[in-house]
């Protein structure tokens, strides 16, 4: 059998290649990256089966990492390594997720052993191939129930369609604003079903360009298009027996939707490039944070898809229309961040508790989460008692005051004042694409934080492609505003 590949994560270019070098000379495959995101980019793409991760990355919390590696990297062991020794250190890295603790600087003997240690631990049981990959790329994250639905008049009546609509195969949509729990609906649906041991696979279709999505959804054959140097099957194939999310459907190409439509009605589909026709059994999920029907009716959204897909619809009600939650999600939250990162518990007054109720949540429990999370981290009642005043003076994201409007508005750019030297060498037309570049990252900073992130929500507001919007944040270097991990799942 193929030696496992190794992904080493270290920012120290001399570290990196003692550490390949032990590695290859053990006829390990390695990879190596310097930063967090190229780490998490080489571990999804090429799934590595062992990571050795600097855990002293620099601006990296690693800890943080080390549990997005976990969801991500399906079965990969992760050895963290670091200089800090201090026994609370390394039990806070085993419970963020790693396999074992190596101190540094290690010899070669040390690294080379604590690898085939690791590899030893995690060795799976053989499966077939699209097993394998099926299980990697599975969530095997199972929902509190109680927690999702015992705590509200509106999510017990949720619970009651989830449990009716569960064992049958019927297809589901949800509805639903951003961060209200869609996805938690989804995966509850699954694990109260009789497909729960078998995989749970997602995909977003807002984050995929079309011809991607395709290949992402049904697969693609070895030189279906310029990058296609093998077979990849699609998590419509992956699925098999399971259950399969559809995350932000209003986003799919009106093209894709139509194929779409095609492989529910036959139950049978190609891989792009692919003469194959492949059988599939899966119970599908939609979500979306868009009404559909009004997208039906503006022509954006294939009216047969959706009275296909609209077999079961369950509605996700905001935060704000169940607020008695609030304080047992604060109670839950606390305990989870305070174990992550080791914290005590933070009092809460009940002044502080009375504004969280209060509070309308546009970002609804996602943000509830953040904002616990920012507590337990910075243990300062103050500061988030602050930024809910500040918060709510600033208005809604589409909540509060017009419950009806789930569109915040876009901003106006403000004027600015003029730079007070102005560089006239550069010229007229060199000035003026500054200034209007300066405008453009100023209002899609503005947007992106309103809509905390939700590039479909913002490209939206901006009347711009997803493309594009992408695009325009890279160009204007806010993609390279810091670790953004955990702000979105
Ligand atoms: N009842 C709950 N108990 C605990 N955590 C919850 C609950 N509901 C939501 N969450 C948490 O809130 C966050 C948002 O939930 P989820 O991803 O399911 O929402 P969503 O509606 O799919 O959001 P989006 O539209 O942005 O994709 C997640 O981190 C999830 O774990
Ligand atoms: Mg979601």
């Amino acid at each position: 059998m193929a030696q496992p590949t190794a992904l080493i994560i270290e920012a120290n270019r001399d570290a990196q290649e003692a550490m390949a070098a032990a590695l290859k000379d053990h006829g390990y495959p390695v990879l190596t990256a310097s930063t967090a995101s190229e780490g998490l980019a080489l571990l999804t793409s090429l799934r590595p089966q062992i990571v050795l991760l600097d855990l002293d990355l620099p601006g990296t919390d690693t800890f943080e990492l080390l549990g997005q590696m976990r969801v991500e990297g399906g079965d990969a062991a992760v050895l963290g390594l670091s200089r800090v020794q201090e026994p609370h250190f390394v039990v806070r890295a085993m419970r963020a997720g790693a396999t074992d603790f190596v101190p540094k600087p290690s010899t070669a003997a040390a690294l080379q052993g604590a690898v085939r240690a690791a590899l030893a631990r995690v060795e799976p049981t053989p499966m077939p191939d699209l097993g394998a990959s099926a299980a990697a790329e599975a969530d095997r994250f199972w929902p509190d129930l109680d927690l999702l639905f015992k705590n509200s008049e509106k999510m017990r009546a949720v619970e009651n369609i989830v449990r009716r609509a569960a064992d049958t195969n019927a297809t589901i949509i949800i509805q639903g604003e951003s961060g209200t729990g869609k996805e938690m609906v989804a995966k509850a649906v699954h694990f109260i079903s009789d497909r729960r041991d078998k995989p749970f696979l997602k995909v977003n279709c807002a984050s995929l360009p079309g011809e991607l999505l395709e290949s992402e959804l049904f697969g693609h054959e070895k030189g279906a298009f310029t990058g296609a140097h093998r077979r990849k099957p699609g998590k419509f194939e992956l699925a098999h027996r399971g259950t399969f999310m559809l995350d932000e459907i209003g986003e799919m190409p009106l093209g894709l939707q139509a194929k779409l439509l095609h492989v529910l009605q036959d139950g049978k589909f190609f891989r792009v490039g692919g003469t194959e026709l492949i059988d599939t059994d899966v119970r599908l999920i939609a979500a979306s944070n868009r009404d559909l029907a009004a997208l039906v009716a503006a022509g954006q959204f294939r009216e047969d898809l959706y009275y296909r897909l609209n077999v079961v619809t369950i509605v996700v009600p905001p935060l704000r229309d169940r607020s008695e939650e609030i304080p047992l999600l604060v109670s839950h939250f606390l305990r989870k961040f305070c174990l992550q990162y080791e914290r005590e518990a933070p009092r809460i007054s009940p002044e502080t508790m009375g504004l969280l109720r209060e509070y309308a949540w546009p970002g609804n429990v996602r943000e509830l989460e953040n904002m616990i999370k920012r507590l337990v981290v910075l243990q300062n009642e103050a500061l988030i008692r602050d930024e809910i005043i500040l918060r709510r003076s600033r208005g809604p994201v589409g909540a509060p005051q017009h419950p009806r409007s789930s569109h915040p508005a876009v901003p106006t750019p403000q004027p600015q004042a003029p730079p007070t030297i102005l560089d006239t060498s550069l010229g007229l037309k060199e000035i003026a694409k500054r200034a209007a570049m300066e405008a453009e990252k100023t209002v899609l900073k503005e947007v992106l934080d309103r809509v905390r992130w939700n590039r479909a929500e913002a490209a939206r507001l901006l009347k711009i492609s997803y493309k594009a919007l992408l695009y325009k944040i890279t160009a204007a270097g806010l993609d390279a505003k810091g670790d953004r991990l955990g702000q979105r799942n």
